[in-house]
């Protein structure tokens, strides 16, 4: 329970994670273990811009409420800070760090700066008292930098087929794979990309898993087609202004990833999901990841004030064979129920010029499906109050959207932050599923059943009072139209 002003701040979101004060950046170490989902961040405990790197830690009960925990690991002399890096269950004591029990084992990245250049290695950490303390392996770093500057962000898992422990980590241009049988003594087994997808800038934070695609799909999967593995890679430079997140779809054998399609997609429109990484040992094998929500383009100059850096909504993910082939799925948590409240509900009707609500809500999620056709001009205006708006439009004609963030609010706080992006529909069904999240400085919007997902920060100046849709020369039906309030988690 938070009893001063913290959480109330301007843009501070509300249904979001964010820490209480200082610097975040990307999403470290998740796990889910013994009833709890582990967060770590990158963190800057003494100021609101990038600094020296700590891991944050939070832990929640069911991915929406959080508790703070002190931070779990720090700098040292010898080795230097504590980049990203991800966390396991050591559920067999591979690591003999558990006297034949078991306990979670964190893999990191080691920055040193050094006169002649940083040095980045891999390292290992252990706790045996569910995340609240941890000791360093004394064996650090386990696997040396071996030549390249960029060497960083292990995400770790576990492969069943090999019985051994799977790395792939970034290393400027490409990921490489290493295994092992106990976490420390690690193998060198294959490269993956150089060739391969965006290329904007080095490569970080890798993730790998592997995903069902969904059932109940009207279009025919083979046998082979069940499930795939993703790959998923930030690129630091690889979007129109800043970061992006892409994936390839492929197989992987415990050795080598390999993909037919020699290409990559994104991962979301927007220009704020970076460093995305799932939790490891989720039950029911479901697969849930969140991702730092900004971007590093402008990341220190966003007008927030004493904190700096939240993470999306969690996210769960599937594989739908689309119109456009196999693409990566993603949903808002079921757990995100629990905030809801109904505000507003409206079905059924036809809509021949525009629809005003009046809704001063700041946080809250919007659902509309909508019966379209080739001739539909429709335009949603989000964050509504005199000239202030977030414009949403989609045009049948070309089947695509274009986000207009220019009259928001605050933009001109740096001049890579992109105000307008076109988005490509990958659906030619004429319902139109828009699924929008708001909270007080952030827009994640997510159309046609998680097919695409668009992120951004906004920083509105007023608070809003209306919400419109409008329709240019055609009707549309709306079949339904929900706002739910979202309350506050903290
Ligand atoms: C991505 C990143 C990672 C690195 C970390 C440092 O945002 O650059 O590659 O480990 O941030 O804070």
């Amino acid at each position: 329970m938070i009893t001063n002003n913290l959480y109330k701040e301007k843009y501070r979101p509300q249904y979001h994670f964010s820490p209480e004060k200082n610097w975040s950046n990307d999403p470290n170490g998740m796990v889910y273990y013994q009833g709890e989902y582990h967060l770590f961040y990158q963190y800057n405990p003494a100021d609101v811009v990038w600094g020296p790197m700590h891991w944050g830690h939070a832990v929640s009960k069911d991915l929406i409420h959080w508790e703070h925990l002190p931070i779990a690991l720090e700098p040292d002399q010898e080795l230097g800070m504590i980049f990203s890096g991800s966390a396991v269950v050591d559920k067999n004591d591979t690591t003999g760090f558990f006297d034949g029990g078991e306990g979670l084992v964190a893999i990191y990245t080691t920055h040193l700066e050094r006169e002649e250049g940083p040095l980045q290695q891999q390292a290992i950490a252990y706790s045996k008292d569910n995340g609240r303390s941890w000791t360093k392996y004394e064996g650090n770093p386990v696997i040396k930098n071996y030549g390249v500057e960029d060497f960083r962000d292990p995400k770790v898992i576990w492969h069943q087929e090999t019985e051994k422990w799977v790395m792939v980590v970034a290393c400027d241009d490409r990921v490489r794979f290493y295994n092992s049988p106990d976490l420390k003594e690690w193998k060198y087994l294959s490269e993956f990309g150089s060739e391969l997808g965006s290329h904007g800038g080095v490569w970080e934070c890798p993730d790998l898993f592997k995903l069902p695609v969904e059932e109940n799909n009207k279009i025919e999967v083979s046998n082979q087609e069940k499930e795939k593995w993703i790959l998923q890679i930030g690129d630091q430079q690889g979007g129109e202004a800043g970061v992006s997140t892409q994936y390839f779809i492929g197989e992987f054998d415990g050795m080598r990833f390999e993909t037919k399609e020699e290409k990559s997609y994104k991962v979301d429109f927007g220009q704020d999901l970076y460093a995305l990484q799932s939790w490891s040992d989720m039950p029911e094998q479901r697969r849930v990841w969140l991702g730092w929500m900004n971007n590093i383009a402008y990341a220190e100059d966003i007008p927030t004030d004493g904190w700096r850096g939240m993470m999306s909504i969690p996210r769960e993910l599937s594989l739908r064979k689309t119109e456009a082939g196999l693409r990566l799925i993603q949903k808002p948590v079921k757990e995100l129920h629990q905030l809801k409240e109904e505000f507003y509900h409206q079905k059924n009707i036809f809509l021949e010029n525009e629809l005003s609500i009046s809704c001063d809500l700041q946080s809250y999620q919007l659902k509309a499906e909508l019966e379209i056709s080739d001739e539909s001009d429709l335009s949603l205006a989000l964050h509504k109050k005199d000239e202030q708006q977030s414009l949403l439009n989609y045009a049948g004609k070309t089947n695509s959207f274009r986000l207009d963030l220019s009259k928001t609010g605050v933009v001109d706080f740096n001049k890579n932050y992109l105000k307008e992006k076109n988005i490509n529909r990958i659906s030619s069904s004429k319902n139109l599923i828009l699924d929008i999240y708001v909270d007080q400085s952030s827009v994640e919007i997510f159309i046609d059943d998680g097919e695409i997902s668009i992120t951004d920060l906004v920083f509105p100046e007023k608070d809003s009072n209306e919400i419109k849709l409008s329709v240019n020369n055609s009707e549309i039906k709306i079949n339904k139209l929900n706002i739910f309030e979202m309350n506050s988690i903290w």
